[in-house]
């Protein structure tokens, strides 16, 4: 967890951190993704599943100590095979087998019409009482940061745009809004869809949290 100092330096540094975005912190500095992953992992439960975890298995390594399981659609630096889950409409775990499951900086990733059947197999991995956690950026700013990464890496040569390394399939977006995020939720069985902006990101990223009953 960040402490106050460092949330007030974030607070005060977003813009130059979101024009940057540097993927590691550096000079004092978050990163973007750890501050998503510091906000979302106040909310875990207990065992978690990070479906959509990237490079690397971050958040699960580096901020839950570990207690969880990363998996991903692509074979990113840093997984193993048995994290590669091809299709996540089809989970290789029993019924409730985790508290939590994060979705995060990815529901848009999700192809549209998978994503029903990709909510009701998270609603069938959680225990009673779990929940689920799915991030999003405001629709300018998800728009504005997939346009900066594309050009960083195309200009500069770096490897920031994990989804440009993946292939974006056509069905997918660059936000997804609220209402829907929450109809879906609705549908697949959560009950809540409690919301929770980001202070240090200006408000401009939130979670929303469903709970299966
Ligand atoms: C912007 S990256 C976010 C990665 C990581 N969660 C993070 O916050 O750094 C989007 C992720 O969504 C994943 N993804 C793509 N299709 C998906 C699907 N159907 N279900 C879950 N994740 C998916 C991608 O492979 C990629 O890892």
């Amino acid at each position: 967890m960040r402490s106050s100092l460092q949330k007030a330096i974030d607070t005060i540094t977003f813009p130059f951190r979101a024009l940057t975005l540097f993927e590691e912190d550096r000079f004092g500095l978050s990163s973007l993704a750890t501050e998503r992953f510091d906000y979302v992992a106040r909310h875990v439960r207990g065992h978690c599943l990070d479906l959509g975890c990237g490079r690397h298995d971050r958040f699960i390594q580096n901020h839950l100590g570990g207690k969880g399981v990363g998996i991903d659609v692509f074979a990113y630096e840093g997984l193993t095979p048995d994290q590669i889950v091809e299709d996540p409409t089809d989970l290789p775990f029993p019924d409730g087998s985790f508290a939590t499951v994060t979705l995060i900086a990815n529901f848009n990733h999700i192809p549209e019409p998978v994503r029903d059947p990709e909510l009701a197999e998270v609603f069938r991995v959680l225990e009673p009482g779990g929940n689920v956690i799915i991030t999003m950026g405001n629709p300018l700013a998800e728009i504005l940061v997939h346009k900066l990464v594309e050009g960083y890496d195309r200009v500069l040569g770096t490897n920031i745009d994990m989804d440009g390394e993946r292939g974006m399939h056509e069905d997918e977006d660059f936000f997804v809004p609220n209402r829907e995020i929450a109809e879906r939720l609705g549908r697949a069985g959560f009950t809540g869809s409690e919301l929770h902006y980001f202070g240090t990101q200006w408000g401009l990223n939130h979670l929303m949290i469903g709970t299966k009953p």
